[in-house]
């Protein structure tokens, strides 16, 4: 497995394919597994990267009080110019969406597309940012399992299957105490990015599942209005973790969308 070394550390990810590079980042508090479906379909079209963020996978460990978006983005934008590369597509889900977002805003000469998946634009609003708090102590006091428990419950769909839920509880409690709680804190810290989304001047796929919870559909349309042509596709029979529940049907979204960018013309 490759490890490579940035500015702010050691990180690893996962490499498959050849072409164009896709840079995956996941969600909150996950790692790049959760990108392995992906991976494997793609690798066709595209060299597929998944990142593990600083302090999740087998990255470095973290001691920052904070994980930040913006520090997140520059390390993938590290991440892309240590690969040789001048240019990803950006495939996010969730918490990685909120990076992809700052990763255009300050590093955007370096995403040729977007995929956003499950996430939003707005920050947290002030009982967003207290149900935080609350997560963040009651996973100290109780353990990453009640995490894991709580987020199976509230992240996946009604027809998530058992393999679903196996690679969820995995990642969740396989991340570090620190990360889990800094995480919270950089997502509590995160700025509205609304208004960066319509600076996107690339090709955007918005991805949501229709029974997402967490980041609903009309959220995503919503988005997907404001960002200059973006496409909006809904995922029958997914939750908030599309890729892992339904990852056919997000490879079929994401080939679509590789197509695109490689030929604008033809669809
Ligand atoms: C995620 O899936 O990354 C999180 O649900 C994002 C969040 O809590 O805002």
């Amino acid at each position: 497995m490759p490890y490579i070394q940035l500015n702010s550390g050691r990180f690893h990810y996962r490499e498959r394919g050849s072409g164009p590079l896709a840079v995956f980042v996941h969600g909150f508090p996950l790692d790049s597994t959760m990108w392995l479906d992906q991976l494997r379909g793609l690798s066709d079209v595209r060299r597929c990267v998944a990142i593990d963020l600083a302090g999740s996978g087998r990255s470095d460990p973290i001691a920052d009080e904070a994980l930040t978006m913006e520090r997140h983005a520059g390390d993938v934008a590290d991440l892309i110019e240590s690969l040789g590369e001048v240019q990803a597509d950006v495939i996010a889900l969730s918490m990685g969406g909120y990076v992809a977002l700052a990763l255009w805003e300050y590093h955007h000469p370096l995403v040729r597309s977007l995929a956003l998946v499950d996430t939003r634009a707005g920050a947290d609003n002030d009982a967003g940012r207290a149900k935080r708090d609350v997560m963040a102590i009651k996973t100290l006091v109780q353990g990453r399992q009640q995490l894991g428990h709580d987020m199976v419950g509230a992240l996946l769909g009604p027809e998530a299957k058992l393999q679903a839920k196996a690679r969820l509880r995995s990642m969740i409690e396989a991340t570090p105490y620190e990360t889990i709680v800094a995480s919270i804190e950089g997502m509590k810290q995160r700025p509205d990015r609304t208004a960066v989304l319509s600076t996107i001047t690339v090709p955007t796929v918005v991805v949501v599942g229709e029974h997402d919870a967490v980041t609903p559909p009309a959220e995503a349309e919503a988005m997907a209005t404001t960002i200059n042509n973006a496409k909006l596709e809904v995922v029958r029979g997914a939750g908030h973790m599309s890729p892992i529940e339904q990852p056919a049907a997000v490879g079929a979204i994401l080939g679509a969308h590789f197509a695109q960018v490689d030929t604008p013309d033809a669809g």
